[in-house]
């Protein structure tokens, strides 16, 4: 009956044991988020060892999992912030960050944004108007630029940020105008950034940065005193066992060798910035559900779980994959061929799309469940809680706990109650 291509079982998420599933289902519930702090720990050292000719500063996009323990973690292994909106400096702020240790790259100019930046946020301006608004508070002061390079590359075409599709930074060919500006407000531009992508191509992403290089000579020819290329984050990680991950030495080595030749060329070393989110956090991560009904049709097995798009939308929105385990209460060698579906009432809340494609389903051979098992989905880390279309059909947000293997597994977000989903309400009639 079933003629797709199967998808195969991947192993369980490194994230928890079996063990550790069923004492996070059994202690907090289900849904629930599980996060290696080791993990997380890794990949940040990973990030710090990119290679650099003259420094680097890491930044964690905090848009992919804002949780305040994960920004403290990475705080105190030494990373710095990428934040996305006034609201997310702000939120790092109240997780004990130092405003300057945050860096604001936003599609808007937050109401906050003058309060932050006097605190000490680092701005990057984003539009030529938003570079305007900068110069009319902040004249005769350094500034940092985010410019599209004019080329991007994403997982999907919806995670590319660069090249004529893309509204994000400004256009390469409008730098005239940015130096205009710049010299309007005596502005001393310190900081070029650029951000091509989520699970960009290694190749573009190398091809991309000495365009950047370009870019950032027309500044310095023009007077300013560029110290600092943020080349965005965007590291592919592969979550199902057959996807390639980027390698950051093999990615950053030529661009270490592009900055000596630039410094020997302009006498300016120039400090790199990386600003990874799903690098850090994605494999940290497993969200941890259970199998709340198992139905069939002519054409397909359904394993429906407690988990969906609430908690986990990448595959619904991109056709993302993520590896999915059963954890069975009663052991069964047999196998079975499932669509995994999602508990909301919404044809697309799928968790077995096809790859890219989340019009198509992709059926994939698990061991056989039955309800009550646990289903560990892998790779959850990275814009899962905090990408999710909350409360569709009123399910509240899913706590969230960290597991380390000194002080074990600790709550840190409980599940939302039904009061405080509704608290902002006002019954008028
Ligand atoms: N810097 C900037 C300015 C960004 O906009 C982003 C991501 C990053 C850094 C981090 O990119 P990463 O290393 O996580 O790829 N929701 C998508 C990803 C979209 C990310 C948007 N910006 C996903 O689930 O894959």
């Amino acid at each position: 009956m079933i003629d797709e291509k199967l998808e195969q079982s991947e192993p369980l998420s490194p994230v928890v044991s079996e063990v550790e599933a069923k004492i996070l289902a059994g202690n907090f519930g289900t849904p629930v988020f599980g996060y290696s702090q080791d993990i997380l720990e890794e990949q940040a050292n990973k990030a710090l060892a990119f290679p650099n000719a003259y420094g680097i500063t890491v930044r964690y996009a905090m848009k992919a999992n804002p949780n305040s323990n994960i920004l403290r973690i990475f705080d105190q292994v030494g990373l710095h912030i990428d934040a996305s909106s006034g609201y997310e400096a702000e939120r790092a702020i109240k997780a004990k960050i130092l405003p300057g240790k945050i860096s604001l790259t936003s599609q808007l100019i937050p109401g906050n944004g003058r309060k932050l930046i006097e605190q000490g946020v680092n701005y990057v301006a984003c539009s030529l108007d938003q570079l305007e608004w900068y110069g009319k508070f902040f004249p005769n002061s350094d500034v940092s630029v985010r410019i599209n390079p004019g080329k991007g590359s994403g997982g999907t075409k919806r995670t590319n940020t660069g090249g004529p599709s893309s509204s994000f930074g400004i256009w390469h060919e409008e730098i005239p105008e940015v130096l205009t500006i710049l010299k309007k407000y005596g502005l001393n531009m310190t900081r070029y950034h650029s951000h091509i992508g989520s699970g960009s191509d290694p190749k573009v992403w190398k091809k991309v940065a000495f365009m950047n290089l370009e870019n950032i000579l027309k500044f310095i020819k023009a007077g300013h005193n560029i110290n600092t290329a943020n080349f965005g984050g965007g590291y592919k990680v592969g979550r199902m066992s057959y996807e390639k991950s980027t390698d950051l030495q093999e990615c950053g080595e030529p661009i270490k060798q592009a900055f000596v030749d630039f410094a020997k060329q302009t006498g300016v070393e120039l400090k790199l910035e990386i600003e990874p989110g799903t690098f850090l956090v994605a494999n940290a991560g497993a969200l941890v559900s259970r199998v709340v009904d198992v139905k069939s049709t002519p054409k397909y097995k359904f394993l429906i779980t407690d988990a969906g798009m609430p908690e986990i939308t990448r595959p619904a929105l991109y056709g993302a994959q993520h590896p999915i385990s059963i954890v069975q209460v009663f052991k069964s060698f047999k196998k079975e061929c499932y669509i995994v579906s999602g508990k909301c009432c919404e044809s697309g809340d799928i968790l077995t799309p096809a790859k890219t494609n989340p019009e198509k389903l992709q059926p994939r051979l698990l061991p056989e469940a039955v309800v009550g098992d646990l289903v560990v989905i892998g790779g959850a880390g990275a814009y899962c809680s905090g990408m999710c279309t909350k409360n569709y059909n009123s399910y509240p947000e899913a706590a969230e706990v960290l597991i380390d293997k000194e002080d074990g597994i600790r709550l840190i977000r409980e599940r939302q109650t039904l009061e405080q989903m509704t608290q902002n309400e006002i019954a008028v009639v």
